[in-house]
Order: structure tokens, then sequence, then C-alpha cells
């Protein structure tokens, strides 16, 4: 399958990544280890330049690490700067550095062209430094490949099928469309659900008007804002996007993170709560419970979906009117790669 490989990939929760204390990241295969040591973070080729061993088993000392198989030092750019027992340095004992962020409580690599990483392209989430909303967080390690995930995320009908006892969703998932919009790095989800009483009838004892939006950006970041609105809302906003200090509850964010490890294997990061006029860290918890039962229920399917991608020679999909977002995001992401790929052989 094909990745974009010049936009942020989110590596790891920051409130994973301890002081001092390397870790081993995958992301499309490369072999990553991050560091963060006397306010740097650093990210490099998990690869010492002597013997190959993993530097993610290294020590930090300030900003630098140390290979702990025969003792190499590197500095905070990847240079070789102590050989111990040997004078010389040789110019090209470097590693490979990658451009690395920390934003919205997520360490975020560029893995493209170093020149090219951009801030300003690294997904708008809200992270836990934001006051506004009361959050839970995980990640789940699937054997499947990124993009098998990345299409269920731009494919809400399943919610139907596979959530209808964690999430309650009702059939309106599958029987209507979302309305879609294209942006430049990704594609826009909107949708009400007018006089519900909420999933599984269980939100409220009258009709209430459910809005939900997300934006599903490159390379794989869903953020996704709902609420419940007086019903009669959705109709006098004329279906559009309303306000927020509008709503009577249940707003709530989410954001979920689909990084592409190795070739059938990705790392799935995710965080929900309610917004803090809406909810409290019990409502958070309960939100959190019915996350870890619905991506649960999510896994079982997509991991059962490759193996039979595996055994199927030549696999063949057939599209449905559900599809439409995954081929927006397709075509998006095999238009990007193709100019990642011009770009390169010009070089
Ligand atoms: S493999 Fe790192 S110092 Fe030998
Ligand atoms: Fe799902």
């Amino acid at each position: 399958m094909t990745y974009v490989r010049n936009a942020w990939y989110v590596a790891a929760w920051e409130q994973d990544l301890e002081p001092d204390k390397p870790m081993a990241v995958s992301i499309l295969n490369d072999p990553i280890v991050l560091w963060s040591a006397d306010g740097r973070l650093v990210a490099c080729e998990d690869r010492c330049v002597h013997r190959l061993a993993p530097l993610s088993l290294g020590h930090c000392e300030g900003a630098r690490l140390r290979c702990m198989y025969h003792g190499l030092l590197f500095d905070a750019d990847g240079a070789v700067v102590q050989i111990p027992g040997q004078e010389m340095i040789p110019p090209q004992a470097r590693l490979r550095t990658y451009p690395v962020a920390l934003r919205h409580s997520w360490v975020w690599i560029w893995m493209g062209d170093p020149a090219l990483a951009d801030p300003a392209l690294i997904p708008p989430a809200v992270g836990f430094d934001d006051p506004d909303y009361i959050l839970g967080r995980g990640f789940l390690d699937y054997a499947a490949e990124a993009r098998l995930i990345d299409d269920n995320l731009l494919d809400f009908s399943h919610l139907s099928y596979v959530h209808a006892k964690s999430f309650g969703a009702g059939p309106e998932f599958a029987e209507e469309r979302p309305r879609l919009l294209p942006l430049d790095r990704g594609v826009r989800f909107e949708r009400w659900v007018v006089g519900t009483r909420g999933p599984g009838g269980r939100q409220s004892d009258a009709p209430i008007d459910s809005w939900q939006s997300y934006d599903f950006l490159l390379p794989g970041v869903l953020l996704m804002w709902s609420g419940s609105f007086a019903a009669g809302t959705a109709e006098r906003c004329g279906f559009e996007r309303p306000d927020y200090d509008e709503a009577i509850g249940a707003v709530t964010f989410t954001s979920q993170a689909v990084t592409p490890t190795g070739d059938r294997t990705a790392r799935y990061f995710f965080s929900w709560g309610p917004h803090r006029n809406h909810g409290d860290e019990a409502v958070r918890d309960m939100l959190m419970r019915l996350a870890d039962m619905a991506f649960a229920e999510d896994k079982l399917m997509i991991e059962a979906q490759q193996r039979v991608i595996d055994r199927t020679p030549a696999p063949r999909i057939m599209p449905t009117v559900h599809d439409r977002g995954v081929t927006l995001f397709t075509r998006l992401v095999d238009r990007l790669a193709r100019t990642e790929a011009g770009e390169a052989v010009a070089a």
C-alpha cells in the first residue's frame, strides 16, 4: 500500500516518553529511537553506525545518547562524538535524524524530505494541555495494514453493525450518508441526526438533534467533535455546522491517529473526553470504557479482514456508496505519493 512520507506521523503519546529514557518506535518500517533530554527532543535511526545495535537500548548522557554495545556516543544531531579507545572519528559517522515536534500531547515525526517539514502541517488536534476538554488516552497495536484502519475511519456506515452494542449506534449511519467536503490534506465529514434520543435511545427522554463532524487528515489522523442540541436546531441552522455554545449536552472531542509501523502492522492512538461544560472525569472514564470496547470490535474485524486479504490471490474490492470518503482520501494519498516519487527522481 502507498503512504505519503511528507507528513507528520504520530510516534508516541508525550506522556509515554520518559525523560532520559530512549524509546524505540517504528514508522513506515523505519526503526527510530526517540529521546528527550536536556530540553531537547530527538528522533534518529535506531541503528548504531558501528555494528547496527539498537540505540534504544542505549543510555542518555545529557542530550547525548551512548550505544550500550561498544560505547559509541552520539550527539543530538546524530553525529558520533566519541569512540572509546579511538582518536579519529570518521566524518561519515552519523545517524539519520528526523524532524520531530511535540504538539497536542503527541510526538510527531516527519518521515519525508526534512527540508519540507513544516510544523504548520501538524494536524490541529486537542491535547491534554487544552483546559476545555477532559481527555483519556490510549493506543492499540494492530496486526493489519494502517490503510485498512484508515478505510474504517473514513466510512462510519460500519458503526451500525460493528458498534451496535458498544456505541449503541442506530441504523442511520448505514442508511444515511454524511456530508463530505474534500480538504487540502484530507476529508471533512458532517452529519446531523434529527429527532434522536441519542445512542441506543439512552441519552435523553425527549428527542434531540445530534451533530457530529470530523476531519480525517494526512497521514491518517481523525479529529472529531460532536454534541447534542435542542430539537429543531438542525433545521434552524439550515443543516449546517451549529454553534457549540448552544449545545445542550454530550459535547465531546476525540482524536485518533493511525501510524503504519511495518508492512502489516500499525499503531492506533486515541483520545476521547467531554468538554468541561458537559462532563467531568467520571464521564471521561465512561467514554474510555466505551472506546475500549468499540476499538476492540474494530480490531477484531480489521485483523480478520487482513487475514482474508492475505489469503486472497489478487484481492479486489467492490466499493459501495459509503466508500466515497475512502476514495477521496485514497486519491489524495496516491496523488501526493506520485508527486513525492517525481521529486525524488528529479532530485
Ligand atoms: S554497535 Fe554500537 S558501539 Fe558497537
Ligand atoms: Fe469503528
